[in-house]
C-alpha cells in the first residue's frame, strides 16, 4: 500500500460518508419500487449505493424483470418522480444529518494543507452542501453529469484527482458503497470503506463508523497494512 506521507488529498463521497442522505436515496426508491410493483430487497438497496439515478431506475426495473416494460420518456418521469420523493425528504434536513466525526475530519484536513475535492454521482450534491454549510471545505466538485460513466467506473475518482492536480496514488477516496470502492481501486487511489466488512470487503482500510476517521487512525491502517 501507498505510504501515508505521500498522500496529498482525500477525495469523498457525499451520501453515507458525509451525510444520512443515502437513507433517503433508499426511501425514495422504495416508494418508486412500490409504485412499479418490484419487491424492495436489502440486497437491491445495497446494490443502490453510489450508482447514478438513471442507472439506479435500470437496476431497480431489471430486479422486477421489468426492464424492457416502459420506454425511455416513461423512464425519464420515473426518474424525477424518484427526485421529487428525494427533494421533499430533504427538505428538512439540517446539521443533525451529518455524520458523526465528518465536521472534525474535515477541518483537522484543512489545518494539515490537504486538499480536499467531492467525487459523488449525486445531482444534488451542492444543495446539500450548502444545507449543511459544508460548501466551503469543497472548491472542488467532481460534476456527475459531465462523466461518461458512473460508479464502479475508476472516472468520477480520476476526475477528482485531476481537480486537485495530484496523482491517484496521492489521493485516499472515502466511500460507503461496495461500487465506489471499485471506483477508488480502479483509479489507483486508496480506498477506506465505511460500513460493513463483507459488502466493502475490497476496501484497503476500512473503518466500521465514520467517527473513526481520523488521520492518526488513517497512518496507523497503512502501517500495518504495509
Ligand atoms: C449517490 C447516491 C445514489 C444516488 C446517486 C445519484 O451516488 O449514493 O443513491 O442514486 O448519488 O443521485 P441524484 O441525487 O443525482 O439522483
Ligand atoms: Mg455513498
Amino acid at each position: 500500500m501507498t505510504n501515508f506521507n505521500d498522500i496529498k488529498g482525500f477525495i469523498f463521497d457525499l451520501d453515507g460518508v458525509i451525510a444520512l442522505t443515502s437513507k433517503y436515496h433508499s426511501q425514495a426508491w422504495h416508494q418508486i419500487a412500490d409504485d412499479l410493483g418490484v419487491t424492495w430487497t436489502k440486497s437491491l438497496e445495497d446494490g443502490l449505493k453510489g450508482i447514478s439515478r438513471m442507472d439506479s431506475l435500470e437496476m431497480i426495473l431489471k430486479a422486477g424483470n421489468k426492464e424492457n416494460d416502459y420506454t425511455e420518456e416513461e423512464k425519464i418521469k420515473l426518474a424525477a418522480k424518484k427526485n421529487d420523493n428525494y427533494l421533499a425528504l430533504i427538505g428538512n434536513m439540517n446539521i443533525d444529518d451529518l455524520l458523526p466525526g465528518i465536521p472534525e475530519f474535515l477541518e483537522d484536513l484543512m489545518a494539515h494543507n490537504y486538499k480536499i475535492c467531492l467525487a459523488s454521482a449525486s445531482k444534488n450534491s451542492p444543495i446539500i452542501l450548502k444545507k449543511l454549510n459544508l460548501a466551503r471545505y469543497f472548491p472542488d466538485v467532481v460534476d456527475p453529469s459531465k462523466l461518461k460513466k458512473g460508479k464502479p467506473d475508476p472516472e468520477i475518482y480520476i476526475r477528482g484527482a485531476e481537480l486537485l492536480n495530484l496523482k491517484p496514488e496521492e489521493c485516499i477516496g472515502i466511500e460507503d458503497a461496495a461500487a465506489g470502492i471499485q471506483s477508488i481501486n480502479g483509479a489507483g487511489e486508496t480506498s477506506i470503506g465505511i460500513g460493513d466488512t463483507q459488502e466493502l470487503s475490497a476496501a484497503d482500510i476500512l473503518f466500521s463508523s465514520t467517527k473513526d476517521i481520523t488521520l492518526a487512525n488513517i497512518e496507523a491502517a497503512m502501517k500495518v497494512n504495509a
